[in-house]
């Protein structure tokens, strides 16, 4: 039988050996959940679906919804100072803040701006990504490129969503999966063994019209008669056929992960994967050959978080201390565009 990964090849980007000098490593997460709590009961009161539905066919069983006056910057800046608070720096020794999301505050400006100007981080440079539930990773492999060429030392990556002021309450196709919430993490130059191994980072927009929202952009503007009619600021996905890409790009971004670093599934301290659907989940998990004890899931809790599904399970994971130095931790997204990717770290 074939070990898992020897089958899986395309797209691998070895590091050259000795390249690497610098490489981020995290040394401080937070997290930051709205208080509402939405169940699967309290969703049966409102479109066809039962709990006994969405918990086989996803594993979720609650998430969490934001409040009238709570937006994307909201949960983003509190994440943001418990992650400082745990690296024990300040703000402003921060060089870089890059946010995920697909729901910023505003088009324009960026919502890493905000972040920048409410934590205090005066020299940072902020900008956010669009990689949809892959952001986080994205963010975390640019962060991690920047201290590698020595032009940043310190940088915050988060992952903040508000889904649930994009989601359609009236389709029981979607608006059963998805949560509000933010994870991020502050990551330091670091000189040892420690830190980001590698980062895989991959996009096939030949899939983009499989999950979108296509409202209010230049093809669609806000305020067109078109946009409005048809609904088109709602989130809308063919879920079966995200299922199916899920599965196999996670593997393929897992497997490039390890073999660029000369692993195997077994070196594998914790696997953190997007929490989307605990079937995709496991499924990624059994084609890796790993155990249910090395795979990190909470969401039963939150639902599908996009880009802050990662660093609120990291996080969760890390103040659980599910993390110990030295641990192999791999980090494996998959998300609307499609994007997905993974980074290997040793904590
Ligand atoms: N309650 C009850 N029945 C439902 C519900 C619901 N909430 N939703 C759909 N159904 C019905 C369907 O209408 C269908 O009925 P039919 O057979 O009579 O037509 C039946 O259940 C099966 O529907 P499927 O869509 O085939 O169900 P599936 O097993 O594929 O599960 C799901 C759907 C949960 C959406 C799954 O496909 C999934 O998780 N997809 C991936 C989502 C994902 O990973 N997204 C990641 C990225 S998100 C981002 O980037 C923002």
């Amino acid at each position: 039988m074939l070990s898992p990964c020897t089958n899986v090849t395309r797209n691998l980007r070895m590091l050259p050996n000795g390249y690497a000098m610098l490489r981020a490593r995290i040394i401080g997460t937070g997290s930051s959940l709205p208080n509402k709590i939405l169940t699967n009961a309290e969703l049966e009161r409102m479109v066809d679906t039962n709990d006994e539905w969405i918990t086989t066919r996803t594993g979720i069983k609650q998430r969490r919804i934001a409040a009238e006056g709570e937006f994307t910057s909201t949960f983003a800046v509190e994440a943001s100072l418990r992650a400082l608070e745990m690296a024990g720096i300040s703000a402003d020794e921060l060089d870089l803040i890059i946010l995920g999301t697909v729901t910023p505050d505003f088009p324009l400006p960026s919502t890493a701006c905000i972040i920048q100007h409410e934590i205090g981080a005066r020299k940072a440079a902020a900008f956010d990504i669009s990689a949809a539930c892959s952001g986080f990773v994205y963010g975390l492999s640019i962060a991690d490129k920047y201290i590698r060429s020595g032009i940043a030392k310190k940088a915050l990556v988060v992952g903040a969503e508000v889904l649930s002021r994009i989601v359609d309450w009236t389709d029981r196709n979607t608006c059963i999966l998805f949560g509000d919430g933010a994870g991020a993490a502050v990551v330091d130059a670091s000189d040892n063994d420690n830190g980001v191994l590698s980062t895989h980072i991959y996009s096939n927009g030949s899939f983009w019209e499989t999950l979108y929202q296509v409202g209010s952009g230049s093809r669609n503007p806000a305020t067109s008669k078109r946009t409005i009619d048809e609904r088109l600021f709602y989130l809308k996905m063919e879920g079966n056929d995200v299922f199916k890409h899920a599965v196999r790009a996670m593997e393929e971004a897992a497997c490039a992960a390890l073999s660029a670093n000369d692993m195997s599934p077994s070196d594998i301290s914790l696997f953190i994967p997007h929490q989307a659907n605990k079937r995709i989940i496991d499924a990624t998990a059994k084609r890796l050959g790993l155990t249910e004890d090395k795979v990190f899931i909470n969401l039963h809790n939150y639902g599908n978080t996009s880009a802050a599904s990662i660093p609120i399970a990291l996080d969760e994971a890390n103040r659980a201390g599910r993390l110990s130095s030295g641990d192999i931790v791999l980090l494996d997204a998959f998300g609307g565009g499609f994007t997905y990717g993974s980074a290997l770290m040793r904590w």
